[in-house]
């Protein structure tokens, strides 16, 4: 089974870096299953009704999220409904939407699972406690288990990595926008990457426009955040897992520059 997992999409460069990139992967590597996270995809904060029919329409299977997906205010109308959009597991209960989802391809069961970190994040729920709880629920019913783990402390990543080596396929981490280069597969066949990156605006920091966050830094005063424009880049991994033991047998890194 191969799945192409997609990092942070910001704002429209990102879709059109996205619309660019991911037929052609799918294409060249034969990708069953495509999950992103579009926290940021609407305007590089949050996520609207019209953005995420987009997102789905360049064969996006399932998308995640994080902390930003509250962001727009529409969220609220649609989020229940919706299946194919998760946001994090561990909000407190009675968060509006799903922490978790399945997807079928060809008779194997995924599931794919959102979490959020603690560390220098907006207070939530405990992920590491939080998983444990929806893994006694869903591995009887999965073959392959996912989790993107958005979360900004590499430190909270690696070790929830190392939490749940051997019993989940893949955890990714995404939210800081900047690709990591320790790519692996853990001993116990948990593939790691500390995080995938960002597909958005290149010449900018974090997909916003580079002065604006200079001068945030130099002034302390608070600005309005507008993205970047110019080139883009696409940040994700190809994971390759074996559908009888659930154990990743690969995980590749891609970068690439849409000028
Ligand atoms: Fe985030």
């Amino acid at each position: 089974m191969k799945i192409l997992i997609i990092g942070d999409i910001c704002g429209s460069p990102g879709r059109k870096a996205a619309a660019h990139f991911i037929p052609l992967l799918q294409k060249e590597h034969s990708v069953d299953l495509t999950i992103a996270n579009g926290e940021n995809a609407a305007g590089g904060v949050g996520i609207t009704a019209s953005v995420f029919d987009e997102l789905l329409s360049y064969n996006i299977d399932i998308v995640t999220s994080g902390n930003h997906i509250w962001d727009k205010k529409e969220i609220f109308n649609f989020i229940d409904g919706e299946s194919r959009l998760i946001r994090p597991a561990n909000y407190p209960p009675g968060t509006p939407g799903l922490g978790y989802c399945f997807f079928d391809k060809d008779g194997i069961r995924i599931a794919i699972i959102n979490l959020a970190g603690r560390a220098f994040m907006p207070p939530i729920d405990c992920p590491f406690r939080e998983i444990d709880n929806i893994l006694e629920k869903v591995k009887s019913q999965a073959d392959i288990i996912i989790v993107d783990f958005h979360a900004e402390a590499t430190s909270e990543k690696m070790a929830l990595g190392w939490y749940l080596d051997g019993r989940v396929s893949c955890i990714v981490g995404t939210h800081t926008h900047i690709q990591t280069s320790d790519e692996r597969i853990l001993p116990n066949g948990t593939a790691y990457i500390t995080d995938l990156g960002m597909v958005g605006p290149w010449n900018s920091v974090l997909g916003v426009e580079k002065d604006l966050i200079i001068k945030k830094f130099l002034t302390g005063l608070p600005v309005k955040f507008n993205l970047a424009d110019g080139p883009t880049v696409f940040s994700a991994v190809l994971l390759t897992v074996n559908v009888d033991t659930g154990k990743a047998e690969s995980i590749t890194r891609i970068f690439k520059h849409l000028s």
